[in-house]
């Protein structure tokens, strides 16, 4: 019998990457998870563990590291990497912008030279719809031009997806996926893996679960006067599961796709803040008060995928909708109230 392919994810431990580790090793892929835990906690892969009935290999180290790496590479074959390690808290990028050029420009850059180095030239990367910035017009397709991220996160995933761009031009053996992510939410159905944010959270539905169980006042809603239907942000909110499985479908793809292929991954629906207020309440039962409260900086008013490339070429659609992510989300917030330092989901 053939080795199973062996999967190589960094920052598989955190919330996009532990769900996409279940999802890969309940296809039959081994995986290693390399992840600094610098913002996340090996617990998440215990949990994937128990759902998956199979381990993960993991190794806590920094992609920075050249000689870490290497041994990753050097101990197994690696048929593929999916490549989330990164920071992407947007204030903070702000504020220490080398810290995130260094992680995350830096970081992918080492990756790339041990990919290289141990012939391994397959890689799927998460970038997001910031690298579109205020877009023309919605929906957006991939072939809508690049606009100007806001912040240093946003400029490290363009820095990115260029660098990969000029790699894959550079040798033929490349084959390279830029999944364009807009916005993940919900948490695997069954409540024990999901987001755990450090400290107060910076996106919606994170606070909103929130101040649902008890642990934030108010939810501010940033804006009421833009130019959307009700005067809120519109964004495309999509299943983590959902996500997770795109990269099952990017990876697959691959196979017989040289070069960079880049796709959204969004549901082609946008949702306002006061439907996803509402949204969450109806699946909760509880009330989340708000007020009104001035736009927040960088925030654009409308933002969601044409996501037709990736069904086309991809074979990938979204399947979960705003029911699921809802219930889905409040399972994890109120099984896990610390998240994974909470007790409670066993
Ligand atoms: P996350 O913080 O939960 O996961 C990232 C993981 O990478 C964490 O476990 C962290 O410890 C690890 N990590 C960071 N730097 C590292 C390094 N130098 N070496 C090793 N490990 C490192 O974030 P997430 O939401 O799962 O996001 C995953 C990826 O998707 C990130 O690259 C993020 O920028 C991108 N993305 C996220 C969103 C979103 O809204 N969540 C949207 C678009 C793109
Ligand atoms: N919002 C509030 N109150 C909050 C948090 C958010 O009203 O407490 C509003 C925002 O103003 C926006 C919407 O809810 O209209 C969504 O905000 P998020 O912070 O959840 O998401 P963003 O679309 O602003 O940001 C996300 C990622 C970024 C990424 C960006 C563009 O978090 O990393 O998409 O892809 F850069």
């Amino acid at each position: 019998m053939l080795p199973s392919p062996h999967i190589l994810v960094t920052g598989g431990a955190g919330y996009i990457g532990s769900h996409t580790v279940l999802v890969l090793l309940q296809s039959g892929f081994d995986v290693t998870v390399i992840d600094n835990l610098s913002n996340s906690s090996d617990e998440s892969l215990s949990r994937v563990a128990r759902l998956a009935g199979k381990s993960p290999r993991f190794v806590k180290a920094d992609i920075r590291e050249r000689g870490q790496l290497s041994a990753v590479f050097a101990e197994r074959p690696v048929s593929a990497v999916i490549h989330f390690a990164g920071l992407k808290a947007v204030g903070e990028s702000v504020r220490v912008p080398l810290r995130y050029y260094d992680n995350n420009v830096v970081g992918t850059l080492r990756l790339c030279e041990a990919m290289a180095e141990h012939g391994v030239f397959t890689l799927v990367f998460s970038s997001s719809a910031t690298v579109y910035g205020d877009p023309a017009t919605v929906p957006i397709s991939e072939d809508q031009p690049l606009g100007t991220p806001t912040n240093p996160y946003g400029r490290s995933k363009l820095m990115i997806e260029q660098l990969l761009t000029d790699l894959a031009a550079s040798d033929a053996r490349w084959k390279v996926a830029l999944l364009r992510y807009f916005n993940p939410v919900g948490a695997h159905e069954s409540g024990l893996i999901g987001e755990d944010p450090n400290g107060i959270p910076n996106n919606l539905l994170p606070y909103i679960a929130q101040v649902a169980g008890g642990k934030l006042r108010e939810l501010s809603v940033w804006g009421n006067d833009y130019p959307t239907p009700d005067g809120t942000g519109v964004r495309d909110y999509i299943h983590v599961v959902d996500l997770a499985e795109g990269h099952l479908c990017a990876l697959n793809a691959l196979q017989t796709r040289p070069g960079v292929g880049i796709w959204n991954l969004g549901t082609g629906r946008g949702y306002s803040v006061f439907d996803m207020l509402q949204a969450f309440e109806a699946a909760s039962g509880k009330t989340i008060p708000y007020r009104l409260a001035p736009r927040r900086s960088g925030d654009i008013a409308m933002c969601f995928a044409d996501p037709s490339r990736a069904e086309r070429e991809l074979g990938w659609r979204a399947s979960r909708g705003l029911q699921a992510m809802m219930e889905d989300t409040w399972r994890w917030q109120s099984r896990n109230p610390n998240g994974y330092r909470s007790s409670t989901a066993g």
